[in-house]
């Protein structure tokens, strides 16, 4: 059985209440953190946990931590970003339903290291219920001590708020969430300054997943050398997954941050295998925005290596024949799902989520959607093909944010692997609205 850090406890009743999660050891981080340790020393010890970012793209916690600026007089923020609205990501949900305690307790440890005496957690729109669940939690915080002035009399406050977005994916990122946070419409910024200078009101602010706030506590109470131990190389500690697709097991596993891609799949401690029997045809290991793999690169590297659930093996060999671990959104397709469709329906999601602030992304993202809308519907031509990858390169690194990339990726990836499948929208539109493509044929070096 995998250690647990995060959801050791999510399934004991009454956990989401103060006194139940209280008895199951709650809130010695903080105990621990505000009356043994300096701020810095909380810092180091996050730093020795080799923790990286949740939200996505892997940025080590502790040295981000250390890169806020510190100007006498000017207040510092931390702001938690439980926007979670990336396609195929509900991992950060199940924790604040299930423990909202667990991140009530991360904001308060991290705050104080952070120096913040104001903090703010932003929750997504159509997480209203959440919203509720999180306010009942801070307020039983404040009840107990926990939050206020003159935490535990060791002279440290605090103040913890929660505010709710309006459902656009844009406000993920941080500085549109910052934008957002600030009442003014969420567009991101351009950085530099990044948010470690000039963030939230222009002050040094931290942007951590809920996630990565969530595992200070065990980093807290057990040390960073003890949380560094679990896992694999630099991707250490354990990592929620959103498992969902043709699985028969879907649901939020935590995992140490080594178990083998196909044991993820096929074993029933996790997704249990394909649904119906049927043939592993694609994955999406990280959430929409990372590239697809075909059935032949999900288990082992282009190298031959078993894949690992780690930032580094599912990134092995690249873009060319790798992915990304992301925010953990692992997307299991069978045989019978069309790829076309699917990148069709990813592209939709970016082309209505774009902020238009950037012609590239505005442009691209409804382009992409209208070539994938009219080969899906079997009015594409072979030139399409082409033109899509044209587009997505020409949006690539050429935005404010990571939205324009995040668009392109799965597209590029997706006719790169299944270029068959994309052909074969076009040579057989009317076979094709019929049955579904299959399995993509392997490349002969793969083979071997
Ligand atoms: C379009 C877009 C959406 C994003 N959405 C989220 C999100 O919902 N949650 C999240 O934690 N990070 C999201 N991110 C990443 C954040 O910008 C930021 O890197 C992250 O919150 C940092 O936290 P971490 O260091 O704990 O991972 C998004 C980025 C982009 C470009």
């Amino acid at each position: 059985m995998a250690r647990k850090l995060l959801l050791e406890h999510a399934h004991v009743e009454g956990i989401s209440t103060y006194e139940v999660y209280r008895k199951h050891g709650g809130y010695r981080s903080v105990e621990k953190a505000l009356k043994t340790m300096t701020p810095d020393e909380v810092v180091e010890e996050v730093k020795k946990s080799g923790l990286r970012g949740r939200g996505g793209a892997g940025f080590p916690t502790g040295m981000k931590w250390s890169f806020l600026a510190k100007p006498e007089g000017v207040p510092r923020y931390l702001v938690c970003n439980a926007d979670e609205s990336e396609p195929g990501t509900f991992k950060d949900r199940y924790l604040m339903e299930k423990i909202p305690h667990l991140l009530v307790e991360g904001m308060i440890t991290a705050s104080y290291a952070l120096g913040a005496n104001t903090s703010y957690i932003y929750i997504r729109g159509e997480y209203s219920w959440i919203l509720f669940i999180l306010e009942k939690a801070i307020a039983e915080a404040y009840n107990a001590g926990w939050l206020g002035k003159n935490i535990m009399g060791t002279g440290y406050n605090l103040d913890l708020y929660v505010n709710i977005g309006a459902g656009a994916y844009i406000c993920g990122e941080e500085t549109a969430l910052i934008e957002s946070l600030e009442g003014k419409r969420g567009n991101p910024r351009i950085k530099p300054p990044f948010p470690a200078v000039k963030g939230l009101w222009q002050s040094p602010t931290v942007v951590n997943n809920v996630e990565t706030i969530a595992a200070v506590v065990p980093i807290i109470n057990d040390g960073g050398d003890e949380y560094a131990k679990i896992g694999l190389g630099r991707s250490t500690g354990t990592k929620l997954i959103s498992a969902s697709g043709n699985i028969n097991r879907p649901g939020v596993y935590e995992i140490e941050l080594n178990v083998p891609v196909e044991e993820f799949i096929y074993s029933d401690e996790y997704c249990g295998g394909i649904k119906n029997g049927k043939r592993l045809k694609a994955c999406v290991p990280g959430g929409s925005s990372v590239p697809i793999l075909p059935h032949y690169l999900v288990c082992k590297t282009a190298s031959g290596e078993q894949r690992l659930m780690t930032y580094e093996s599912l990134s092995d060999g690249g873009f060319a024949t790798g992915s990304m671990l992301g925010s953990g959104g692992f997307i299991v397709y069978d045989e019978d799902q069309c790829i076309v469709r699917n990148t069709w329906n990813f592209s939709r999601f970016y082309a209505h989520e774009s902020c238009g602030q950037c012609s590239p992304c505005r442009e691209g993202t409804s382009w992409m959607e209208k070539v994938l809308r009219r080969m899906e519907h079997g009015e594409g031509k072979m030139s399409d093909i082409d033109l899509l990858a044209d587009v997505a390169k020409k949006i690539e690194g050429n935005t404010i944010c990571p939205l324009g990339d995040a668009a392109a990726w799965p597209v590029n990836a997706a006719i790169r692997h299944f270029r068959e499948e994309f052909e074969w929208h076009v040579k057989e539109p009317k076979l094709c609205m019929e049955r579904n493509f299959g399995l993509a044929s392997e490349p002969v070096a793969a083979q071997q």
